[in-house]
């Protein structure tokens, strides 16, 4: 879709359709009474008359109503003005998209960057509107035999940010929220397409496709044959059920300095996840395709990357395989040696995301990273522990965890700082190997987090668990594209700084 961002009188815009925010107790957003002066009082009176509440997620199509240039009002309820924060805004924004989307229209003026929000910047609101838009507006519909068109569909976009107001920042703010929300689409149509489509070697391709953006960017896969060079005994393991051979990918992006150490990023891509021999239970079993979805925020956040031409050095590792029971599948019991020499004992096949990443983690010391982040959807655990809104930040450096945490506020993609230590570090212990894949019935996010700890002495390294996150369930089962939000903030925070 296209931007564009507009100020002036309201009364003056011309377009198919003017967005305005109103409040609970009909009160009115700027934009809104302006245009309420100008017809003579008519919103005001549709709120007296009580047809419309102005509850955020409200909203509500006006015609035939004088003293502007718009083809048609459309009423956004902001909720109780003194309520009205970020979430309210970003809700709100979501309303609109709703209604403009049902309506069919085409072309539309957004009113509501201009609203004040509680904890909020014209800048942010302007990006927040571009990422909400393209969220709620995304489709899935490349498995459909054939998908139904829709009437029309949203083309351009203005967004209005009041009588006056910075063009130039706002126009920034949109720009970089288009290259965010390019990424996040990337992680949501990944995540989205079935075990049977999106295989490891599937995400190889995509990978390697996206040398044509930029030639700043390399793409390597290893097979098979280079992970046993490398002694990738343990990610191995965990491809032995499977017929389709596990790949890792590597992207390097040089966007930076030549000197300046890379971040690195490192994905679980778990293209499917039936557990191995300790075969999970056959309910909701569909949704182990989303257990690539590290992987595709990786990706997404590198396609982020190469769209905004981020002036810094970013590595992406994505281990991908599938975890299958078969003949010759790794047992319960088995050992194996991983790249950094660590023996595992695999007491649970389906502990199998710690498997691929430690070895991933241990790839990752070649590029004498800045920082590693990992993401996975590695636990059951997490979303006991937290719940299906924030992520699991997991990290001993202090710095590097607030630095996430910030980020994850900024893109509205939360994590939730969690322990580690000693204590659960013990957990680990096996009778037979150097460390066991898991550390009993209780604190599993945790003990997952120190069994990678294990394989990152080398470098400064936060993880994050979003199996809570990076897919919703029931009816609006989906993709959500997290936590490209996060990795994207943390990496426009760090080109800045870096400049
Ligand atoms: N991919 C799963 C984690 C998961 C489960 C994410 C459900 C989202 C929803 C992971 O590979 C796994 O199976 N973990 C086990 C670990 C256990 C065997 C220690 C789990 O969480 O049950
Ligand atoms: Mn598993
Ligand atoms: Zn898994």
């Amino acid at each position: 879709m296209k931007y564009k961002v507009t100020s002036g009188d309201p009364t003056g815009l011309k377009t198919p359709c003017l967005v305005l925010g109103v409040y609970q107790e009909s009160k009115l957003s700027a934009a809104a009474e302006a245009i309420d002066q100008a017809a003579d009082g008519a919103i005001t009176e549709l709120l007296r008359m009580g047809d419309l509440e102005g509850k955020v997620g409200d909203s509500q199509f006006l015609y035939r109503i004088p003293g502007h240039q718009a083809g048609r009002l459309l009423l956004v309820g902001c909720g109780k003005k003194s309520d009205f924060d970020r979430d309210g805004y970003r809700k709100a924004v979501a309303a609109a998209a709703k209604a403009l989307k049902e309506a069919a229209l085409e072309e539309a003026t957004l009113c509501l960057p201009e609203i004040k929000a509680k904890g909020t910047k014209k800048v942010q609101r302007t990006s927040d509107a571009v990422i909400e838009m393209e969220r709620t507006l995304y489709r899935f519909d490349s498995c459909k035999g054939k998908a139904e068109k829709p009437r029309g569909e949203l083309k351009k976009l203005e967004l209005y940010i009041g009588v006056d107001g910075s063009l130039d920042k706002a126009e920034q703010a949109v720009q970089e929220a288009q290259g965010i929300a390019v990424g996040i689409t990337l992680a949501r149509d990944l995540g989205n397409l079935p075990g049977n489509i999106c295989t490891p070697s599937y995400l190889a391709d995509r990978a390697r496709e996206m040398r044509k953006l930029s030639n700043k960017l390399q793409v390597e896969i290893l097979e098979e044959a280079q992970m046993e060079k490398l002694g990738m005994g343990a990610l191995l393991s965990v491809s032995r059920g499977s017929r389709q051979p596990a790949k890792l990918i590597v992207m390097e992006y040089r966007g930076g300095d030549d000197k300046q150490k890379p971040v690195v990023l490192v994905g679980k891509g778990l293209t499917f996840d039936a557990g191995g021999i300790s075969l999970k239970p056959a309910a909701q079993m569909d949704e182990m395709k989303y257990d690539m979805c590290g992987g595709a925020g990786v990706l997404g956040t590198m396609r982020t990357c190469l769209e905004l031409k981020l002036p810094i050095n970013v590595v992406a590792l994505v281990p991908a395989s599938e975890n299958l029971p078969d003949g010759d599948a790794s047992k319960p019991g088995d050992i194996v040696t991983s790249m950094s020499g660590q023996t595992i004992e695999v007491l649970n096949t389906d502990a199998e995301g710690r498997l691929i990443l430690c070895d991933a983690l241990t790839y990752a010391e070649r590029f004498e990273p800045d920082v590693v982040v990992d993401v996975a959807t590695l636990t059951g655990a997490c979303v006991v522990a937290l719940g299906q809104h924030l992520a699991g930040l997991f990290s001993d450096d202090q710095g590097l965890l607030e630095e996430l945490r910030e980020a994850g506020e900024l893109g509205a993609d939360r994590a939730w700082p969690m322990p580690m230590g000693s204590e659960y570090q013990k957990q680990l212990d096996s009778n037979f190997a150097d460390i066991a894949n898991i550390g009993g019935r209780f604190g599993g996010a945790i003990t997952a987090a120190c069994f990678l700890s294990r394989f990152t002495k080398k470098y400064p390294w936060a993880h994050l668990d979003i199996a809570g996150v990076a897919w919703l369930q029931g009816k609006a089962k989906g993709a959500t594209g997290r936590p490209v939000g996060l990795l994207s903030q943390f990496l426009i925070s760090r080109s800045k700084q870096a400049k």
